[in-house]
């Protein structure tokens, strides 16, 4: 059932970029790895190439001790291989059932065998504990129930290797909980299987070893329980890294900058009511599905909303996001591929996108938009081997900090970063966690939302939490605690 993977000097190139430099390594049968790793280490790429969506540039690839070479995704699902992508490949105007069977439609003589496959994709659909109808189209779901859509589909195709790329990532406490009973049930199987994540608390909870690539090599392969967290860290990123988070200023004492009072958003969010100074900053706690994102998308006028928005105390009525940033006033969306880029636009078009005025004199001048393009790859550590290359081809860290730039190209006055670190490493966590604070040191508003209590009790003034649709409570700085944050969010207090 079983199977092991070697990999023998493995390179890839991009063009002139190579990005994997030989890797040699081996997953052994049966266990559980974690492949760590920043943002942009490789990741991703050998595993697109161990399941065919990549082929590599040198060196091969030994399944059971043979050598193979798939020309494409099928040919590797055909040997038991199986990728759950980091970035969604899903059809979105098919439905579950169709997309979970694409390529492997169940027939019946000539026909669709439509019963068979719904009763399946229902199981499945089960199994990751997703509560929709076979028959949901997928451009309907939220985007923790597209990863659960994924991850029904790869078990669909009965894996003996199955790799997840950051499957938690946009996942609740209970979903990733029942993902880690689905990943130890494969485990007993005798599935391998291969996590690539950015929790390290995962990591550690689920797997037996763990592989550590940087900079496109294979450093190291060790047993997990001989790892802390903190080595692991280190590993990764090649030097002793310090404190995640900078140390907190006070809180402001200047007016309120933002008010919001009594907004409604249909179906979403009732009644909110809250202010944010220059220079603080706000966290949004809650459950997936509390409402936080729809909130801010009815606040900035994304999806309709109804009440009181004030900027320095003017009275807004915003009808898209760029009403909003002429209001100084910019949303970092959670959904980085739907919302956030254009991922098939270069990398410059991507970050002057929301301020292509300022480029403009009176037409657009290619040399600042590169100066500053320039800048921003610098200060927000954005690693491309390129700077003319499309967005698409950035790793999905790095895609982050490209999103991240281009909110904070038009200098805003008040920023909303909606899950602002997911999918990112601990380096450049640490990093966004310092930019933050330089932004309301500088005197913007900042509000946070975010899934990670961690990282809102290191960062944040005070944290505001969502309980379906409601504001449950506002928690200052002395009341910070994950208990707390969690026990208003589930409203068990
Ligand atoms: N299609 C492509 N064209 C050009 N460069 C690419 C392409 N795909 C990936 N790269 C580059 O290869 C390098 C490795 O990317 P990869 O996606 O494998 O990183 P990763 O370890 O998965 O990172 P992350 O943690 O951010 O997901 C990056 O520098 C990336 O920009
Ligand atoms: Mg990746």
């Amino acid at each position: 059932m079983s199977l092991t993977v070697e990999f023998r000097k493995v390179t890839k190139s991009f063009g002139p970029v190579q990005v994997l430099h030989g890797v040699s390594f081996a997953f052994e049968p049966g266990r559980t790895y974690g492949l760590l790793g920043e943002n942009g280490a490789g990741k991703s790429t050998l595993m697109k190439i161990l399941a065919g969506y990549l082929e590599p540039s040198g060196g091969e690839v030994l399944v059971d001790g043979a050598p193979r070479h798939f020309r494409n995704s099928r040919e590797a699902e055909a040997a038991g291989i199986v990728l759950i992508h980091q970035e969604f490949n899903l059809a979105e105007d098919l439905t579950i059932a169709q997309n979970i069977f694409l390529g492997h439609e169940k027939k019946r003589g000539l026909l669709l065998d439509d019963d068979t496959m719904r009763r399946e994709a229902a199981q499945v659909l089960r199994q990751v504990g997703l509560q929709a109808s076979p028959d949901t189209r997928v451009r309907q779901l939220i985007v923790a129930e597209k990863q659960l859509v994924e991850i029904a589909k790869a078990l669909a195709r009965q894996a003996r290797l199955l790799v997840m790329d950051e499957p938690t990532a946009t996942l609740t406490p209970g979903e990733t909980q029942r993902l880690f009973a689905v990943m130890a049930q494969l485990k007993a199987e005798g599935v391998t299987l291969v996590y690539i994540s950015h929790k390290l608390d995962e990591v550690e909870k689920v797997t037996d070893e763990v592989v550590v690539m940087r900079d496109g090599r294979f450093v190291t392969r060790q047993p997990t329980a001989s790892l802390t967290r903190h080595e692991m860290a280190n590993l990764m990123v090649g030097r002793e890294l310090s404190d995640l988070f900078p140390p907190k200023d006070p809180p402001p004492e200047t007016p309120p900058l933002l008010q919001v009072r009594g907004f409604r958003v249909p179906g979403w969010a009732e009644d909110v009511s809250f202010e944010v100074r220059a220079g603080e900053i706000l966290g949004f706690a809650g459950l997936v599905g509390a409402g936080r994102t729809e909130l801010f998308e009815g606040l900035l006028g994304l999806r309709p909303g109804e009440g009181e928005l004030q900027v320095d105390g003017k009275r807004l009525q915003l009808r898209n996001p760029g009403e909003a940033a002429n209001e100084g006033i910019t949303y970092l969306s959670e959904d980085r591929k739907g919302k956030g880029l254009h991922v098939d636009f270069g990398l410059r078009q991507n970050l002057t996108l929301m301020n292509l005025h300022a480029y403009a004199q009176p037409w657009l001048n290619p040399a600042r938009e590169q100066q500053a393009l320039k800048e921003a790859v610098q200060s927000f550590g954005i690693r491309t081997g390129d700077l003319e290359q499309r967005a698409s081809a950035l790793s999905g860290g790095n895609q982050q900090k490209l999103a991240l730039a281009k909110v904070l190209q038009p200098k805003p006055r008040v920023v909303v970063l909606d899950e602002p670190t997911r999918g990112v490493d601990v380096g450049a966590k640490r990093d966004i966690y310092f930019l933050v604070q330089r932004l309301a040191r500088e005197g913007q508003a900042v509000i946070v939302i975010s899934s990670e209590l961690v990282e809102l009790i290191g960062l944040c003034h005070r944290v505001a939490v969502m309980r379906a649709g409601r504001l449950a409570a506002t928690l200052d700085q002395a009341g910070l605690t994950e208990e707390d944050l969690i026990a208003h969010a589930t409203g068990t207090r």
